[in-house]
């Protein structure tokens, strides 16, 4: 039998539901972040003399892929500079398996550094989250890890994170999405502890120019996807809510330069930001709906992550807004001056409608090439799969295997969720 990740189990589930609750937040708060974000090429440089006065034994192992290995070049001879010596491993991969995960561990071992830098999109960032535990914990069963149980990091090296696109957040976030691939069919897992926030985040915007539209649409919606659900979330606090306001409005202001023009420098940069902050804000009061609906369905019907996250902007607004007030805030933040809730409503759900659009991005599932036969044969997986992510228990509204079955159809016929 396959052993289930811990958030998979109930009495996890419920725990995880109440400590979203209003009366925790006041005896229990956190906010994890790296030690230091660096912007800009000088930035890249600065961080390479700082770390310089951090490593006595100066050996830089820098995690890549062979797309991107371009931008690991500038990262090199920064380091190198500043008097490290340098290994490159090009082998990170999309939704990197645990097997990847254990051979990048093994180069990382012969190498034996004590800087880790990972350049790339998430799942380069979050395969060397995962081989730095096994790394410094040779053997670890990484399925084990929980925010729970101290991994004691950090003996061995610390981590910096040059992101080259920008919506996963993962340089700042303490979560790493890998594939166990020891099952069948293998599984996607999240193993998060905030030992694994890297220690710094960089920001080079000239790594990320030259992105093709469709993948700069979907990085940044799954960025706006995340700020959206950090600021509705029933873990939202204070704190998260003002970073999720910044990204949202960089994200309205920034991506569709971005998507236009893909050297648009400035759009560029603000977009770095823009994912950045909206991974410190989803990073500590968690993505909800958005995010569980979209998993399951990218998972099944092979959406692009940021596509299917983003679709369920719309409908997890509506979703929550039967719970909590809070939209209506949310509205006011970016614009949306009404004293009817109803069409108050109405207005953000459709600024976000017509957002998607504008990167010809339909809000409707099924004008994303799933046959109504394959919808209907699926969907209680779909379901499954949704309701077991860990993201479900941070939504501000407690739902149920059938109200996730009919939101997915509403979703999937582009209806508002009225119930
Ligand atoms: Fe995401």
């Amino acid at each position: 039998m396959v052993a289930k990740m811990w958030y998979v189990e109930p009495a996890m589930r419920t725990a995880l539901s109440a400590l979203g609750g209003e009366a925790f937040k006041e005896i229990y708060g956190h906010f994890f972040s790296p030690r230091a974000i660096f912007t800009g090429r000088a930035g890249a440089m600065a961080l390479s003399m700082l770390v310089t006065f951090m490593r006595e034994r100066k050996k830089a192992f820098i995690l890549t892929d062979t797309v991107v290995e371009r931008h690991a070049k500038s990262v090199v001879e920064d380091l190198q500079e500043a008097g490290f010596q340098t290994m490159v491993w090009n082998e990170a991969a999309p939704e990197p398996p645990i097997s990847l995960v254990k051979k990048c561990a093994d180069a990382m071992t012969k190498f034996d550094p004590d800087l880790i830098v990972a350049v790339g999109g998430g799942s380069t960032i979050d395969l060397a989250k995962a081989a730095w535990i096994l790394y410094e914990l040779p053997g670890y069963d990484l399925k084990a890890v929980t925010p729970l149980i101290p991994l004691g990091l950090r003996k061995k090296a610390l981590l910096a994170a040059y992101p080259t696109t920008s919506g996963t957040g993962s340089e700042v976030t303490w979560v790493s999405v890998l594939t166990d691939d020891s099952v069948t069919p293998p599984m996607k897992i999240e193993v998060s502890s905030a030992e694994i926030v890297p220690d710094f985040a960089v920001l080079v915007p000239e790594f990320t120019i030259g992105m093709s539209p469709k993948l700069t649409a979907g990085t940044g919606l799954d960025a706006l996807a995340h700020s959206v659900d950090a600021y509705l979330t029933s873990y939202d606090t204070d704190i998260c809510d003002a970073l999720a306001i910044k990204s949202i409005e960089l994200i309205f202001k920034f991506l569709p330069r971005a998507y236009r023009s893909p050297n648009d420098r400035e759009a560029r940069y603000r977009m770095q930001l823009a994912a950045t902050i909206a991974g410190l804000a989803f990073g500590n009061s968690q993505a909800a709906l958005t995010h569980s609906l979209g998993h399951a369905v990218g998972k099944v019907f092979g959406i692009h992550h940021g596509v299917a996250v983003s679709i369920f902007i719309p409908y997890s607004i509506q979703y929550y807004s039967k719970a909590s007030d809070k939209y209506i805030q949310l509205a006011r933040e970016i614009g949306i001056e009404t004293r009817d809730k109803v069409q108050c409503l109405e207005k953000l759900v459709d600024r976000f409608k017509q957002f998607l659009l504008s990167f010809e991005i339909p809000y409707a599932l099924k004008e994303h090439g799933i046959t109504k036969e394959r919808w209907e044969k699926d969907l209680a997986a779909v379901a499954n799969y949704a309701s077991e992510d860990p993201c479900t228990a941070a939504s501000p509204r407690p739902t149920s295997i059938i109200d996730i079955k009919k939101m997915l159809d509403y979703a999937y016929e582009g209806k508002d969720i009225n119930f």
